[in-house]
């Protein structure tokens, strides 16, 4: 038994915002900066008050339609994401009274920027357990109620988005492989380390960085991750079609391409319109390549995340 992915989605709020809106609304900063540092040209940012919720709402309803399959039928809904609604409910139950499901399994899985890629993990486990046959994993962010505007090193970084799969119980293949890790030693080098206590924000509510800290652990785990998961499935990384690494920087991409030999027209690249998405961008990512026909069926796909905690998963799947 196999988890297959029958439908992808996804959604952007707004218009981009580019590296010259951003200087334009008083951030010390320049578009040649940008680019050469992180290759972001332009992200979509959510108005105020927009919830991860509305976003996935949309990413699902994509998702759902490509697959065609009712939401009434989905046995489990799983969603990442780092800027839920709420403390509680989950973004999960939110996002499934939004869509009218009764029934199914519902829960957020926080792993930042990994997150996507957990969440696949997990849905296909329980699909291929037997325990559930329809699965909804929805990767959703709006990263820009934390970020600190008032400092360059991180706020030109992130965007706002959703991304959605739909997996089904197939005899077919299917996730061939996936893998997850954390390392929770480097908590220090990317956190957001505030809490509500007592109806206080304790702590600092903002994205914090190391920026040279995370890109050398980012490269090192992605191409262990991808070889790790290639390798369990059988094949090199040289069999793969396309490469899907999280969204973080053209560097940080590039960088770990050329570790496993991947050659760039393999590798998705959509940083440079969405900006870091967090838990979003791998789907965002994929969504844009099944709809604009790079990636075909049959084709292996690798997806890979890495993120604060530090977290980094990594699916193969045969799409
Ligand atoms: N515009 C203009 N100048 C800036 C900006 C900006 N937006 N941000 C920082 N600078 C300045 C700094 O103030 C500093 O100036 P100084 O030398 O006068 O003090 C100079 O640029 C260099 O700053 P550094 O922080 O040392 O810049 P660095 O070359 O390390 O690049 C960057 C920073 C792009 C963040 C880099 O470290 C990086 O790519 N890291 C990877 C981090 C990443 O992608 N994180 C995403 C989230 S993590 C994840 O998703 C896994």
């Amino acid at each position: 038994m196999y988890a297959r992915v029958i439908g992808t989605g996804s959604y952007l709020p707004g218009k981009p915002v580019s590296n010259d809106d951003l200087a334009a609304r008083g951030i010390d900063t320049n578009d040649e900066w940008i680019v050469t540092r992180t290759g972001i040209r332009s992200r979509h940012l959510a108005e105020a008050g927009t919830t991860s919720s509305e976003l996935g709402l949309i990413a699902a309803q994509r998702a759902l339609e490509m697959a065609g399959v009712a939401a009434a039928d989905l046995d489990l809904i799983v969603v990442a994401t780092s800027t839920p609604d709420f403390i509680f409910p989950s973004t999960a139950c939110i996002i499934q009274g939004k869509l009218g499901n009764k029934g199914a399994a519902a829960f957020d899985v926080q792993a930042v920027c990994a997150g996507f890629t957990y969440a696949l993990g997990i849905a296909e486990k329980f699909i291929v357990s037997g325990s559930h046959k329809k699965a909804l994993v929805i990767g959703a962010e709006v990263f820009s109620r934390i970020l600190d505007w008032n400092d360059r090193g991180t706020c030109v970084l992130f965007g706002d988005g959703a991304g959605a799969v739909v997996l089904e119980a197939s005899e077919t293949p299917g996730i061939m492989a996936t893998a997850m890790h954390a390392d929770g030693s480097q908590f220090g080098i990317l956190n957001v380390p505030g809490q509500v206590c007592s109806g206080q924000v304790t702590g600092d509510p903002f994205l914090r960085m190391d920026g040279q800290a995370v890109f050398k652990f980012a490269v090192r785990v992605l191409a262990d991750i991808a070889e790790e998961v290639c390798a369990k499935a059988g094949i090199s990384t040289a069999d793969l079609d396309w490469l899907i690494p999280h969204q973080a920087n053209i560097r940080i991409i590039e960088a770990t391409g050329k570790k496993l030999g991947v050659p760039r027209e393999k590798v998705i690249v959509s940083v440079d319109r969405h900006g870091n998405t967090s838990a979003a961008s791998v789907p965002l990512a994929l969504d844009e390549a099944v709809r604009d026909g790079r990636i075909q069926r049959g084709q292996k796909v690798l997806v890979e995340g890495v993120g604060g905690g530090f977290t980094w998963g990594a699916a193969l799947l045969e799409f």
